[in-house]
Parts: C-alpha cells; structure tokens; sequence
C-alpha cells in the first residue's frame, strides 16, 4: 500500500482522495500556527474514512487548544463496539453530531456534546443562541430521546443487522466487474485510521464512468439517489433503517448500471439511452 508523503495533508493520489489529517500533521500545524485558537476534524469523512481522533486529541492538548470533532456522519457510533470510536471516547473536547443522518431523529436534530474545561459551556450556548432559533421543537426533542432509547434497547442487535446487511451488499458488489467497493483496507499507516462500515464506497471508474454519471444514471432510471459521489466513486450509507427491499433496490440499480442496459419502458415503449464511457446525462429517447 502506498504510503502518503508527510506534507501532502493527507492527499491518496491512488484513489483520489483525502483522508483526515493525521496527529503528526496536526503537531506540525499547530507548531507552524502557535496562535491557533482550536482544530476542527470532520470524521468520519463521506467516505467512511476516519482520523485517530484520540491521538489527534492529544496532540491538541499538548499545545493546550480544544479538539472540535464535526461528527455529522457518527450518530451509530457510541452504539456498537464495531464501528469507530466516537470522539467523546477518544478524548475530544466539543463533537457536534447530525442525528438525523446515521441515527433516527428528525432533520435539525443536530447536538453538541461536551467535556473537559476548554470550551466553556456558557460561551458555547451564547453562540448557539446567535444562531439557532428560541422556539425549541417538541418533535426534534421528543425523536432524539426516542433515538437515544431505541439504541439503549436495541441498538446492538439493530446495528449487528446492518452491519451484516452492509457486508452483503459490499461482497455482492465486489462480484460485479467495473464495481470495486472500499473496505478495511483504507486503514492502514499513511490512510486513515478508521473505517465506519455502514458507507458502500464503490469506486466505479471500471465501469469507463465518473461517480458523477453513475449518480445521475441511477437517479434517472432507478429512482436511486446515491448519498455522495465524486469522479471516481458513488457512496450510500446503510443505517438501522435498510431492510431486505432497499437492500435489493440498490443491488438491482447497481446491476443494471453495471450491464449498461437498455431498459424499455412499460408506459411509452421507449427506449433509455445509457451512459458510455465519456458520454454526459443519461436521457430518454423515443
Ligand atoms: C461533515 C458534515 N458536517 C456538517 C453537516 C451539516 O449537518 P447538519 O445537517 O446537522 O446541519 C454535514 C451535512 O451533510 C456534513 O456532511
């Protein structure tokens, strides 16, 4: 596996990729910008790539600044030892979570979570109420208690079924040629440090196509809206909510994608044109 250089910020030129800074990275900023009030680590990444957030954290308090981890993408994590740390096990000072992303609370039911003595919970609440409204939601309380309670219930063996259901879907895509999804082998010295499973990362340039044609492709015929892409890749993530159907659903699409078919439709038997290599939007011709 190729190592990163230490001054490319984390750059994997072989997938095209950043992945979070490492604490050595962080050490050398934080030498290079002794005025630095704080570090902000987005991990997980949309890719499912994360940081070593807990030695990320102790490189932040040698030099006395707070660590801010923006979890938005790590609602499941606290709930099942086999996901990546989350950041309040690993030390940081302040995690703000989406938990209407990989959890079950409804949008806007985005939290903070806070420790230690370097960010002031007063001066952190007056900031918040710069920016959020007065008018608190009953509806935003009452799914994240009830988010927290089914994960004290039952977030083990609701999260053991996706993360089962992820490895399917990631061993039945790994069958498809042209379709080569990401895995573990992402953590390793010069890559990330952690990789959260529940992202179907698929690298699908061996289909002649970008991320961004595969996305529009199964938007358009499948009614598949994939939950991020780039040039190389399309992602989508699995959560406690996928059941057998949209576990189906998004193997069918990807299929299909991948043999390029030309699908008739039902209603006006008209023919869709697919993407080729190098070609743009997939449209419907008559
Ligand atoms: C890394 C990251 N941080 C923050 C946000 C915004 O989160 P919220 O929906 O809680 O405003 C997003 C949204 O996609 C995100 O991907």
């Amino acid at each position: 596996m190729p190592r990163r250089p230490p001054d490319r910020g984390g750059a994997d030129a072989e997938r095209h990729l950043a992945h979070p800074p490492e604490p050595d990275d962080v050490r050398r900023r934080l030498r290079e910008h002794p005025d630095a009030k704080g570090m902000l680590l987005i991990t997980s990444t949309d890719w499912g790539t994360g940081a070593d957030v807990g030695g990320v954290a102790r490189v932040c308090h040698e030099f006395d600044v707070p660590l801010i981890v923006d979890e938005a993408w790590g609602a499941h994590l606290p709930c099942h030892p086999g996901l990546p740390a989350w950041g309040m096990d690993a030390e940081a000072d302040l995690v703000v979570t989406s938990v209407h992303k990989m959890g079950g609370a409804i949008e806007q039911s985005s939290v903070f979570h806070l420790q230690y003595d370097r960010v002031s919970p007063e001066v952190l609440r007056q900031r918040e109420d710069l920016l959020g409204t007065t008018s608190a939601s009953t509806l935003v309380h009452a799914t994240l208690d009830g988010w927290r309670r089914q994960m004290v219930e039952h977030g083990r063996e609701l999260l053991d079924t996706a993360l089962h259901r992820a490895e399917r879907i990631r061993a039945a895509v790994a069958g498809l040629p042209g379709l080569v999804p990401m895995d573990q082998e992402m953590v390793d010295a010069g890559l990330a440090a952690a990789f959260d499973p529940l992202k179907i990362v698929i690298d699908v340039r061996g289909l002649g196509i970008s991320g961004m044609q595969a996305t529009e492709w199964l938007r358009v015929h499948r009614n598949v809206d994939m939950g991020g892409f780039d040039t190389c890749r399309v992602s989508a993530s699995i959560t406690h909510a996928d059941d057998d159907r949209t576990e189906q659903i998004l193997l069918d699409a990807l299929r299909a994608r991948r043999k390029g078919r030309l699908p008739r439709t039902a209603a006006t038997g008209t023919t869709v044109r697919t993407l080729g290599p190098g070609a743009g939007t997939g449209h419907a011709a008559a």
